[in-house]
């Protein structure tokens, strides 16, 4: 299979990027938050120590010839720390499912990011940041299946999902007859597609159009999921001025340009 250059994914998918992600960090209209910015704890001093599932292109992966993670969640977390005055530490990747216990039980990592949708369940354990990324869910399948939803949701049809996630919940709500895999990353879930090992993939639509322009053309979306999922970055009930220093934080990229510069560098256009 081949590979495209980032630069060549993104002139092939600027069209097909407008309406995907929007930008709506500013919380106008929201009551203003109790904490104060000013007054947060890091658990390294003068560092933003973020953690996140390393295996979600293009909002976070990493680069096997440096080592390092990238994308677009970590440029976010980047431009967040320098709009803090701080430096950012990422720690290796986890699974995503034991994100928010980690930064509810506090000590390792100050944020998770991770292409992470607002939830209410998740709100119960932790605290979620304003939104800074609109997201839906897709199925993806083999290029040329005849599968649908609706053949799809069968029991002698496997449907593989990233753990933990939105999709997986989706799954299970709208395929309630199919069997489900729980695979600890999307590209595990798309591999396996690829190979016949499972019938489909329900992952979040950026991910997947990426992918299969990145990496898996002989993959194809034969369905968009208007869900209307936000993604925010999770950050303990304990640490309110951590999240209203991020909130700050990001209502000064919309504004200043940062986040349309990230959006473009990832998504081939400022949206
Ligand atoms: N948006 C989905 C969710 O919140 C999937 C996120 C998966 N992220 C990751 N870094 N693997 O459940």
């Amino acid at each position: 299979m081949s590979m495209l250059s980032r630069r060549q994914f993104v002139q092939a998918s600027a069209f097909a990027a407008a309406g995907l992600l929007a930008g709506c960090g500013s919380s106008g209209g929201d009551a203003a938050p109790a904490a104060d910015a000013s007054e947060y704890t890091l658990v390294n001093e003068g560092k933003l120590t973020c953690i996140s599932n390393l295996f979600f292109p293009p909002f976070e992966s990493m680069n096997e010839a440096t080592g390092e993670p990238e994308g677009f969640d970590i440029d976010v977390s980047k431009s967040l720390a320098e709009h803090m005055g701080l430096e950012v530490n990422w720690l290796p990747s986890q699974d995503f499912d034991t994100l928010v216990p980690t930064i509810k039980n506090g000590g390792k990592a100050d944020v998770a990011i991770a292409g992470m949708t607002i939830t209410d369940k998740r709100k119960e354990e932790v605290d979620m940041s304003d939104p800074y990324v609109d997201s839906n869910q897709s199925i993806v399948v083999k290029a040329g299946s005849s599968e649908t939803a609706e053949t799809l949701d069968d029991a002698s049809k496997t449907i593989a999902v990233q753990g933990g996630t939105t999709g997986a919940d989706w799954a299970d709500e709208n395929l309630p007859n199919a069997t489900k895999k729980r695979l600890s990353t999307i590209i595990d879930a798309m591999s396996g597609v690829q190979s016949g090992l499972y019938d489909a993939v329900v992952c979040d639509l950026p991910v997947s159009r990426y992918q299969i322009k990145m990496s898996y053309s002989d993959l194809e979306i034969i369905e968009e999921i208007p869900t209307g999922e936000q993604y925010g970055i999770a950050v303990s009930k304990d640490n309110p001025g951590l999240t209203a220093a991020i909130n700050a934080a990001l209502a000064e990229m919309e504004t200043d340009g940062s986040m349309d510069a990230i959006e473009a560098e990832w998504f081939g256009s400022a949206l």
